[in-house]
């Protein structure tokens, strides 16, 4: 959560500050504000409550001369959005000014100590404490900037990536992190700094990441220097190549990053199996897994953690990997997991899901599992980011930047490597014949094709979206592989159209939120051709005879539900584990033009963030 920005070198600093604080502007959007130091050394500091719109309407009068700036864009924790809480914020003198992402967890502490000597606050934010302590000790010892800022970030709790700027040195940018991604941008002559790599790729392709504990000085015309944050001593620097381009960062003649993303999906399956599922379906090659087979074959149980959509994803995942490997699996939302004194050691892997890379409550449930001895296997999105580079081993989803705050292909994506996951496990323990698991690779090797067939539904979903725009509630359900979808579909819904809608499986419904039906309570059933087929038959009729509307998920030819629900949404019938990926799409639609409908940004929906890198 939260957004910075930060450049140095002789393009117009102002111009790409803006440009790169609308790239992440997915991360949070409650305020936003660009510090830019003039070639003298002036320091100004411009911000506005909202969207980065406003801040480059306010800026439209203002000096925006500078060859050196930072931004940031918020998403709020400590205080109100409001334009006094946006950053950069000031030391008391007027000679720092500072962007930060993460949390000062012992602020209130450092806040005090500070106010008694004499330190006067403006803001109710931890980020002011931080800026305060480095101008306070840099005072106090008469040292260098850096220095004061080694020293002040060692009495810091918390997560932390930061990028200073001192008066009267425009010739540098001061960064750190701790626990919030940094990425640095080595140009000819200039750097780069930002929360990923998006506002800087058409401008540089080679990529630093800092890692936890390093503080990173940007000088025009000297190379980049990692400094250690206990002493001092240099890191090396290890450049990377960035494999991003222009034109993934951009709405591609789309209305919105959600409905170009959910079109992507044919494209973004087909990445994520390429070079996977090889030999027409007969060899699964999953390197995080095979290079690791011992692991899997000796494993006792699995434990999945994640978030959100990544955890229902994961809960995807529990089905896959017990139904093909017979493998224990449990699923935990990752924020409870790390609190719950997990019993995990040796023989467990743990998996954890997450698309930005960079969840907080994931990064501390994977320090907690390799602590307790467990193989921890990742499966993200973002190339670099924290989580694959904490986890021993892992799988990319491949699906290219996922801009759009609700999750779609990435959502697909993952539940695609889960499946390849469970099947390659399964080959490797002999829990499968040869002839079942060729039939599903090569039904894998489809899904491309089926989802775009699944795509042609667009306009009827449009269409029906109409009917139900002003709904108040919605139920989602559905049984099986399609609970965990019945439980995404109502995510999507919820923060996108601000309805509140509950997932539920099916058969748990008579056990309570069947009170709830009535002719004002409508329910999205997934119900595609499966095992449990018949027994959603009932569910279905039991919500009928209440008098409440449905809209069914069904396989093309059903000859059932089709009869009872209100409005039918044919997909093309798969095996039943692959299910999920294909009902999932019009769920995404359905929620995305209601949304479109009741005049709401689907793109950054109000209070939500893509990558929460907080508690
Ligand atoms: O980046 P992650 O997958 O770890 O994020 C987890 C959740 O924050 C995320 O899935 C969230 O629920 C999305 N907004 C859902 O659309």
């Amino acid at each position: 959560m939260c957004g910075i920005v930060g450049y140095i070198g002789d393009r117009n600093v102002y111009d790409i500050l803006i440009k790169g604080l609308h790239r992440l502007e997915y991360r949070g959007y409650d305020s936003a504000g660009v510090a830019l130091e003039t070639p003298e050394g002036k320091l100004n500091v411009y911000k506005a409550k909202g969207k980065v719109s406003n801040l480059e309407a306010f800026c439209k009068d203002k000096d925006l001369s500078a060859s050196a700036g930072i931004a940031h864009t918020r998403w709020a924790t400590h205080g109100e959005p409001s334009d006094h809480n946006a950053h950069p914020h000031y030391s008391q003198d007027g000679r720092l000014a500072l962007v930060h992402n993460g949390t000062i967890e012992n602020y209130k502490v450092l806040k005090d100590a500070l106010m008694q000597h004499g330190c006067v606050f403006s803001t109710e934010t931890d980020t002011e404490v931080l800026v305060q302590l480095i101008e306070y000790i840099k005072l106090r010892n008469g040292c260098t900037i850096i220095e004061a800022v080694r020293e002040a970030l060692n009495q810091v709790q918390g997560a932390y990536a930061i990028a200073l700027l001192e008066k009267d040195h425009p010739e540098q940018i001061i960064a750190a992190r701790k626990s919030s991604p940094l990425v640095i941008g080595i140009g000819d002559d200039e750097f780069f700094l930002a929360s990923d790599a998006t506002p800087f790729v058409e401008y540089t392709k080679e990529a630093v990441y800092v890692k936890d504990n390093e503080i990173a000085v940007l000088r025009q015309g000297e190379p980049l220097k990692l400094l250690s944050l206990e002493g001092d001593e240099e890191h090396a620097v290890d450049v990377t190549e960035l494999q991003l381009s222009i034109s993934q960062l951009e709405k591609g003649g789309y209305p919105h990053f959600m409905l170009k993303e959910i079109f992507e999906q044919p494209d973004t399956l087909r990445d994520c199996l390429r070079g996977r599922i090889v030999d027409g379906g007969r060899r699964i090659v999953l390197t995080g897994v095979l290079d690791n087979a011992r692991k899997f074959l000796d494993a006792k149980r699995i434990v999945i953690v994640a978030c959100g959509t990544s955890w229902h994803a994961g809960l995807l995942g529990k089905y896959l990997i017990q139904g093909m490997c017979k493998i224990p699996v449990e699923v935990e939302y990752a924020s409870e997991f790390r609190y719950n004194n997990p019993v995990i050691g040796e023989g467990d892997i743990v998996i954890a899901i997450s698309q930005s890379g960079e969840t907080a409550d994931t990064l501390a449930a994977i320090q907690i599992a390799r602590e307790k001895g467990a193989f921890v296997y990742g499966i993200s999105n973002v190339v670099g980011s924290s989580i694959p580079r904490e986890t021993h081993s892992g799988t990319y989803i491949h699906v290219g930047p996922e801009i759009g705050v609700a999750s779609t292909k990435a959502f697909t994506g993952q539940v695609l490597v889960l499946t390849m996951l469970a099947l390659c496990v399964a080959n490797l323990r002999g829990t499968i014949t040869e002839e079942e698991s060729n039939e599903l690779g090569e039904w894998i090797l489809k899904l491309p094709d089926i989802v775009k067939e699944v795509l042609g539904l667009n306009d009827s979903i449009k269409h029906l979206s109409a009917i139900y725009t002003y709904a108040r509630n919605f139920l989602y359900l559905g049984r099986g592989y399609n609970y965990p979808t019945a439980l995404e579909g109502a995510l999507k819904l919820k923060e996108i159209s601000y309805i509140h809608a509950e997932g539920y499986p099916a058969a748990e419904m008579k056990h309570g939120p069947i009170a709830l039906i009535d002719a004002e309570m409508p329910s999205v059933i997934v119900a595609p051709v499966d095992h449990l087929y018949e027994k959603i038959v009932s569910n279905v009729q039991q919500v009928k005879a209440r008098g409440g509307s449905i809209i069914a998920i069904v396989s093309k030819g059903d000859k059932v539900i089709s009869k009872i629900a209100d409005h039918v949404l044919e997909v093309p019938a798969v095996p039943e584990c692959l299910t999920p990926i294909v009902t999932s799409i019009p769920m995404q639609l359905l929620s995305y033009y209601i949304a479109i409908n009741k005049g709401k940004d689907v793109d950054m929906p109000r209070n939500l963030a893509k990558s929460v890198t907080v508690e």
